[in-house]
């Protein structure tokens, strides 16, 4: 038992009614333990893989496994492993946490009494506690994304899946998810979830899957993902103004973002005073240097040829 995958998807594919591939044979494994992040441009069949996953969508054809247990087969079992926070608040705002917590523990069929115990136990987690009857609607944003966390882990679901947890969330609340979430990965729960934000991804996850317009285009160990990429970008901000001419360096690319801002791109092993040397020999001052962009987007750029936005 401890050696079944948490998560083991294969050959997965679904047509909407309306003729839409979303997936085209889509075949991922996550680890038990694991914290996994799915990554995606808009449209790319993410919620549909985790709609399936947790039987709100119907598979076309493929295979799903949940700790072993066969999704298709024994519906109502591989449920009971598996929670799920929808990327939309969808909690009555005119219930109170305590209520919204013990009502769905209830669909679950779990008894009252155990209930009750289960949601203060959460409350308390999610730092909610004292906000147990409080009518849900005075929450704050991050409160009541907490409160989306806390009721899926009533059921003590060992599969824990959220579809964009932190969209459109500031980044004190999302810092402040990401810290539930490390807890409840450590806690022994797998984690797996969907994000727009790569820093997300690469501060949580520690493996991933990319897929695009319905296959998975990329999976594997975050850091080997990264390790792939050979070449790094920095921008030079420059004292005064860039030649019109700018000097050949041997293995990287130098372009002129403006005037004083240099942008340059070259293999991650060349040697960083090679290139201030040429640019010294050729008048030009650094005055500060940044690192272009985030790997990850760089990574998933390359992959997908299109930029991950904030959704
Ligand atoms: N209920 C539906 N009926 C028909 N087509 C659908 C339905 N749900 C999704 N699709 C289509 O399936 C494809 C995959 O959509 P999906 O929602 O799985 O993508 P996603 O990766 O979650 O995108 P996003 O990042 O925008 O949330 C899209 O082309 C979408 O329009
Ligand atoms: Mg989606």
């Amino acid at each position: 038992m401890p050696n079944l995958p948490a998560l083991e998807i294969t050959d997965l594919r679904k047509t909407y009614d309306n003729g839409v591939e979303a997936l085209k044979g889509v075949s991922l494994r996550v680890e038990p333990g694991d914290f996994y992040a799915l990554l995606g441009p808009n449209g790319a069949g993410k919620s549909t893989l985790i709609g399936i996953t947790s039987s709100l969508v119907n598979k076309s054809a493929g295979e799903v496994k949940v700790f072993g247990v066969d999704l298709h087969a024994n519906r109502s079992e591989a449920m009971r492993l598996v929670g799920l926070v929808p990327q939309e608040i969808n909690f009555n705002m005119f219930e109170q946490p305590l209520d919204i917590l013990v009502n769905y523990a209830g669909f679950y069929g779990i008894p009252r009494a155990e209930a009750l115990v289960r949601a203060e136990e959460e409350l308390k987690k999610a730092q909610l506690w004292d906000k147990a009857r409080k009518m849900s609607r005075t929450l704050s944003g991050g409160m009541k994304r907490r409160l989306m966390i806390a009721r899926a882990m009533m059921t003590r679901p060992k599969l824990l899946i959220l579809d964009e947890p932190t969209a459109g969330v500031d980044i004190e609340i999302r810092r402040g998810m990401w810290k539930t979430l490390k807890e409840v990965n450590a806690a022994g729960t797998t984690v797996i979830l969907t994000t727009h934000y790569l820093e997300e991804a690469e501060s949580l996850c520690r493996n991933l899957a990319i897929i695009d317009k319905g296959r998975i285009i990329e999976q594997g160990p975050m850091k080997t993902l990264l390790a792939k990429l050979d070449v790094e970008g920095f921008l030079l901000d420059i004292d005064g103004t860039l030649p019109a001419t700018l000097p050949t360096i041997e293995g990287a690319t130098l372009l002129a973002e403006d005037a004083h801002t240099l942008d340059i791109e070259m293999p991650r092993e060349m040697d960083l005073n090679r290139v201030f040397a040429a640019l010294a020999a050729a008048n030009i001052r650094v005055r500060s240097m940044r690192t272009k962009s985030n790997r990850l987007e760089e990574l998933f750029v390359r992959l997908t040829g299109q930029p991950e936005q904030a959704a």
